[in-house]
């Protein structure tokens, strides 16, 4: 893993709530902020996340976890008392989650976050981070997408990303809190579940070549997204919690490698990747119909996190290729 700059070593000492812990990102971010000697309550009610996850950090001295839905104050108010810094990433991820269940997804992603903001501002926690994603751009045409550019909603997923942006400019307005939404472009790495039907493509696709069975890519597999290797929105969260820059707060940030790359070209780095390693490829690709609430084309801009945050991606899309495939077989 690459070294991550001196900045964020001031986190050393503290004591950050991550909900969301037991998932992809969570579990990525809370690994990290262990590494450089911060204690971390992760909070997480495994709605998504995995228990392999929490006993793989349950090693390190300063981890604690606390089994709680953020939708129910009662079963966290305490904790928060005791935390210096929040990073919010509970959610349910997925747009067609989303379009299937839009009701359960907004308790969780809106309700559910107000409830912790408001939560965390009662008990006089000021630094609140969280995840926000690139679908607020919705069907906005601009490329490369900067903070700004934002368009319609094409999800109700899309919806309570927008919504958690509001209120958390409003609960800085109002009560000077230090939120920071984070804008996460297609994020991929390791711990990230290859399981069930809301699964994230590069994960499934990797299960699938080594496993063998069918590839099925929405449309033509043309479209382009920003992959993103996890190590690069785990910066974005220690650098966002570390941060003193005053024109930081209140503000909302893409997070990503600043590269379009098409799923055709995304699935031979994956094939070359694995072949390079020695492994067996084996799958079917199959072309089916585009998929309800996708956006054709989608690049970030990092202009506005570099200047404010400090943010430049620490590994490209290959070097995430590598150092997944690597930390995956225990290379
Ligand atoms: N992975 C991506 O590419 C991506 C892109 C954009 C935004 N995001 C956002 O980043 C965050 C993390 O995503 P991820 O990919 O790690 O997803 P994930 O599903 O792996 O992790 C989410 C975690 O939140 C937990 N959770 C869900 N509902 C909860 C609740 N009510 N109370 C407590 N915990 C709850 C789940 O159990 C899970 O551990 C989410 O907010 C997601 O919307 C992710």
């Amino acid at each position: 893993m690459k070294a991550y700059p001196a900045s964020v070593h001031s986190l050393k000492g503290k004591h950050v709530l991550v909900t969301g812990g037991a998932g992809f990102i969570g579990s990525n971010l809370t690994e990290a902020l262990l590494s450089i000697g911060a204690s971390v309550t992760v909070l997480d009610n495994y709605a998504t996340g995995l228990k392999a996850n929490i006993d793989r950090l349950s090693n390190y001295d300063g981890f604690r976890f606390i089994e709680a839905d953020i939708c129910q104050p009662t079963q966290y108010r305490a904790i928060l008392k005791e935390v210096d810094v929040i990073s919010h990433q509970a959610a349910l991820g997925s747009v067609p989650r989303s379009i299937e269940f839009p009701l359960n997804t907004h308790e969780v992603n809106a309700t559910g976050f107000l409830t912790i903001l408001h939560e965390a501002k009662e008990a006089g926690v000021k630094r609140f981070v969280y995840a926000s994603s690139s679908s607020v751009y919705g069907d906005s045409l601009a490329s490369p997408k900067s903070e700004g550019d934002e368009g319609n909603a094409l999800s109700p997923y899309a919806v309570t990303k927008q919504l958690n942006e509001h209120y958390a400019a409003v609960y800085h307005r109002l009560h000077q809190m230090e939120t920071i939404g984070l804008r996460y472009f297609n994020v991929f790495g390791p711990h990230q579940n290859p399981e069930g039907v809301y699964a994230a493509a590069i994960p499934r696709f990797l299960d699938k070549m080594l496993n063998g069975g069918e590839i099925i890519v929405n449309g033509d597999g043309e479209q382009t997204r920003d992959f993103t290797f996890v190590q690069n929105a785990v910066l974005a969260n220690l650098l966002s919690l570390s941060t003193d820059h005053i024109d930081a707060f209140g503000k909302v940030y893409n997070v990503a490698c600043g590269r379009s790359l098409t799923l055709n070209e995304v699935i031979a780095a994956l094939e070359n990747g694995l072949i390079k390693i020695g492994k067996t490829v084996s799958h079917q690709l199959t072309y089916g119909p585009n998929r309800v609430g996708d956006i054709r084309d989608s690049l970030a801009s990092t202009e506005l996190i570099e200047k404010n945050i400090g943010y430049q991606a620490l590994y490209t899309f290959e070097e995430g290729v590598q150092a997944y495939l690597n930390q995956a077989f225990n290379d």
